[in-house]
């Protein structure tokens, strides 16, 4: 057990590879992968279990008021954090990697970190902040990013606390039993840096060990409410329909439509998808369905945004529906401060690992840091870049290597080294 070594000495390699496997059988599935859906009991557990590895390694556990579970450890009075994690959430029948490698390896950096102060060897000018943000899949209670997004004034809290999942239970309703609603903003950063799993085949294909992100795909997310009227199946006449299946299908088509004209550069999908009444004789009165497109071109995005404006209202006359659209993500191609990236290229650099730059395709509570304070964002290979998926898979030597890159750069940052760098 971790808890049995004394605190100056940090967890090792093999510590690290047995606590991801204890994480990984929170929720597990029988294909190898996990459910772990933000709030749900897997997802409870396995926070209550996280709790008691930050303690044992003499961090101090703290909730804010959305359920971010922070582990602090502080060495520098006064001083703000530096912030490092990833999420333990997942979407249903996912990978056992996206998101809760990331934050094992940032516990177990801070750890080593902590450990090199306590011993004498470390200069820590900040404290030191493990952080499992609350539901970045978004997957049970939309929309995705939900922790880092009110941890960063993005979205309002009692937004958040609101929201409903399909059963119509609140975020609040759901948290709130569990204690983990704590009744602070969470400790304030100085710095930010996160890790985990490319989830594409970029590292992979160019055997490149650990990717040093330079800035976020644009994104745009809609929910789109698809409303026509409710009718016989069989007895009503084709021209008395206002079918709101038929609507939201022709704007599943145009989505892949739209990606087709902007191949490698737009990606598109409807990844969810809700029919009223769902019932087989009947004629859908009301379709619901979020929609996602990811650019690595503004302008390209802003086309394609047009594009798809346009199609709504064909859609509506071809239909006969009324569409109702929101933007519940919309971020540009914003890069991540490029001090932090130099700062992860020399750690990469010193430990002889290969790297290279890249952009991240998918979101990530970085996105949200970046905006507020330097972030460093960093990847390792995803094995034939599949995700949202049991079958995601990296590496343990990969694992450990992108583990090792991000100590030293939760190590320097945390000794000021990026302190007066343009930010
Ligand atoms: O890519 C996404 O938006 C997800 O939340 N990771
Ligand atoms: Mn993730
Ligand atoms: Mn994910």
């Amino acid at each position: 057990m971790t808890g049995t070594r004394t605190m100056t000495t940090a967890p090792s390699v093999a510590d690290f590879l047995r606590d991801f496997e204890t994480m990984s059988a929170f929720g597990a599935t029988p294909a190898g992968g996990v459910d772990r859906q933000a709030a749900s009991a897997p997802d409870i557990e396995q926070r209550r279990w996280f709790a008691g590895l930050l303690e044992s390694n003499g961090f101090r556990v703290e909730y804010d008021r959305i359920g971010n579970q922070f582990g602090l450890f502080d060495a520098a009075p006064g001083e703000p954090y530096v912030v490092v994690g990833s999420h333990m959430d997942s979407q249903p029948t996912a990978g056992r990697f996206d998101g809760a490698y990331g934050v094992l390896s940032a516990a177990h950096a801070a750890f080593r970190v902590a450990a090199e102060h306590r011993s004498g060897t470390g200069t820590l000018r900040y404290n030191l902040a493990v952080v499992n943000w609350f539901n970045e899949e978004g997957s049970r209670f939309a929309p995705s990013m939900m922790g880092s997004s009110v941890y960063t004034g993005v979205m309002p809290l009692e937004t958040a606390l609101a929201i409903q999942d399909h059963t119509g239970m609140t975020v609040e309703e759901a948290m709130r039993p569990t204690g983990f609603l704590g009744a602070s903003d969470g400790p304030t950063a100085a710095y930010s840096a996160e890790i985990h799993i490319e989830q594409g085949r970029i590292l992979e294909n160019s055997e490149i060990t650990i990717g040093l992100v330079t800035a976020s795909w644009a994104a745009s997310k809609y929910r789109v409410v698809v409303k026509g009227e409710q009718a016989h199946s069989g007895a009503t006449v084709m021209e008395d329909r206002h079918d709101a299946l038929y609507g939201a299908s022709l704007l599943v088509v145009f989505a892949r439509e739209l990606a087709d004209r902007f191949p490698g550069v737009l990606h598109t999908a409807v990844g969810q998808l809700d029919v009223y009444p769902n019932s087989p004789v009947v004629v859908a009165s009301e379709t619901t369905l979020l929609l996602d497109l990811r650019c690595a071109d503004e302008t390209v995005l802003a086309e394609a945004n047009a594009l798809l404006d346009a199609r709504f209202s064909e859609i509506e006359s071809i239909a006969r529906v009324t569409i109702e659209r929101a933007l519940s993500h919309n971020w540009g191609v914003n890069p991540y401060q490029t001090a932090g990236v130099e700062l992860a290229r020399s750690s990469a650099e010193a430990a002889g690992y290969s790297h290279a730059e890249i952009m991240t395709v998918a979101g990530h509570d970085s996105i949200n840091m970046k905006e507020v304070v330097p972030t460093v964002m960093i990847f390792v290979p995803s094995v034939e870049g599949i995700s949202h998926n049991e079958g995601e898979y990296t590496r343990d030597d990969d694992l450990v290597a992108g583990a090792a890159v991000l100590t030293d750069v939760v190590r320097r940052l945390s000794a000021g080294e990026l302190d007066g760098e343009s930010k």
